[in-house]
């Protein structure tokens, strides 16, 4: 586990439950927190107190759970004041539509909605409710205001609800919540940079069935796309044949041909301020590919004949005003060396090398970075914690490139 360092050291959230089916969901999302890094302290209505135990609560966090006003622990007598005061956010999920009406109103009648009343950090609420009570004039109203407060609201989503019923108003998954959250605490280093990349494998097709393409699975380009709109930059993200879900917040433009991916990347070069090549793209393609599915003869062999695909990133590095580049490479051996090599030759700010058998396919890939500086190699991690050091490491060759000389 890798924590999330702001200015003041790992990141601490107080997670407010309140009384709702979705409490459930509450102590995935702590699990979920903590695999991203940040620590987790509990505070509980009574009515949560109804669906959820703080003992569960309290051994996930490993922390104590407060759920009263008038608890001892806390050493001045005022709980409703120091919980928050060293927290990065406050987070309610599940959040009812009591409880957002409450906050709407500055209610402080318990230990939660007090602490919320008295915070001087940002709100994020996830609310749940049954969608009758979603849809009801009153709390879209209170959501509406919620939202003018400048509190962040994180869904709800629409489906199945405990109550029998189907619509809006279900609590986002654990895994939804804590990304939401970990972005939302992450320093905006690229706010305002608008980011074009490429992902995944390409597809090349041979017939009207077969095609060429490779193992790349597009997770760290996704990595990075997460961690670059976390960082608070714009995302493009043109994507090969991939069986993962677009990152919230990413425009994608998904193809399936290095030609595809090509077109695509041309239409939004002109506006990049950054350029990441992830994607694995066919050094060739078949020159013809038949319309129809190619049928077996009794020829012992069959041949293809190969044209050469654009160089993507070569083409983008090359414009007459590029936008900072960076590359990947995946060498099977003599990493460090290709990747110089490649990275010279290609004329890009920064080339990524890994190794090929190592990363393809994986949750975890082992990185260096190639700049002009030199070598910087980054323990192996999981890729998402890789791609938000890739993505610091980046805004930092940007700042110290913008910076004027005295
Ligand atoms: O395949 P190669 O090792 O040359 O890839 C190095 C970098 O160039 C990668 O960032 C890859 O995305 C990019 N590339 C590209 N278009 C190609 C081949 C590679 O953009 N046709």
């Amino acid at each position: 586990m890798t924590d999330i360092q702001g200015k003041t050291g790992r990141k601490k959230v107080l997670l407010g439950i309140t009384g709702g089916v979705a409490a459930y969901k509450a102590a995935e999302l702590v699990r979920r927190l903590g695999d991203r890094g940040i620590e987790v302290h509990v505070v509980m209505t009574e009515a949560a107190c109804g669906f959820i135990t703080p003992a569960t609560l309290q051994a996930l966090s490993g922390h104590p759970v407060y759920t009263d006003m008038w608890d001892g622990r806390i050493a001045n007598g005022m709980p409703h004041i120091e919980l928050s005061r060293d927290k990065d956010a406050i987070i309610i999920a599940p959040a009812t539509a009591d409880f957002i009406a409450k906050c709407v109103h500055g209610l402080a009648d318990d230990l939660l909605s007090t602490l919320c009343l008295a915070r001087d950090c940002p709100l994020i609420v996830a609310p749940a409710m049954n969608r009758q009570m979603w849809e009801h004039p009153a709390t879209q109203r209170n959501v509406a205001q919620l939202r003018r407060d400048g509190v962040t609201l994180l869904g709800p989503d629409s489906g199945d609800q405990a109550c029998g019923e189907t619509g809006m108003g279900r609590m986002l998954e654990a895994d939804e919540l804590a990304e939401a959250v970990s972005a939302f605490l992450e320093p905006k280093i690229l706010a305002g940079k608008r980011l074009l990349m490429t992902a995944g494998p390409t597809f090349e097709p041979i017939d009207a069935v077969r095609g060429i393409t490779n193992r790349s699975s597009g997770k760290m380009g996704y990595a990075l796309a997460r961690a670059a709109i976390a960082a608070g930059a714009e995302v493009t993200l043109v994507s090969g044949p991939v069986s993962l879900a677009a990152p919230a917040g990413v425009r994608i433009e998904r193809v399936q041909t290095a030609a595809e991916m090509f077109e695509a990347v041309k239409k939004h070069a002109a506006k990049a301020d950054i350029f990441i090549g992830v994607a694995a793209v066919a050094d060739y393609r078949v020159s013809k590919p038949r319309q129809h599915k190619i049928k077996k003869t009794d020829e012992s062999a069959l041949t293809l004949s190969f044209v050469p695909n654009p160089d993507i990133l070569g083409w983008v590095a090359s414009r007459p005003k590029p936008p900072f580049c960076v590359g990947f490479a995946a060498e099977s051996r003599n990493l460090d060396a290709y990747a110089d090599e490649k990275r010279r030759r290609k004329n890009v700010k920064l080339m990524i090398a890994n190794l090929a058998q190592d990363a393809i396919g994986a949750d975890d890939n082992e990185v260096s970075l190639l700049d002009d500086a030199g070598t910087h190699r980054l323990p192996r991690a999981p890729k998402d914690i890789v791609a938000r050091q890739i993505i610091t490491h980046i805004a930092g060759l940007i700042s110290r490139k913008t910076r004027t000389p005295r």
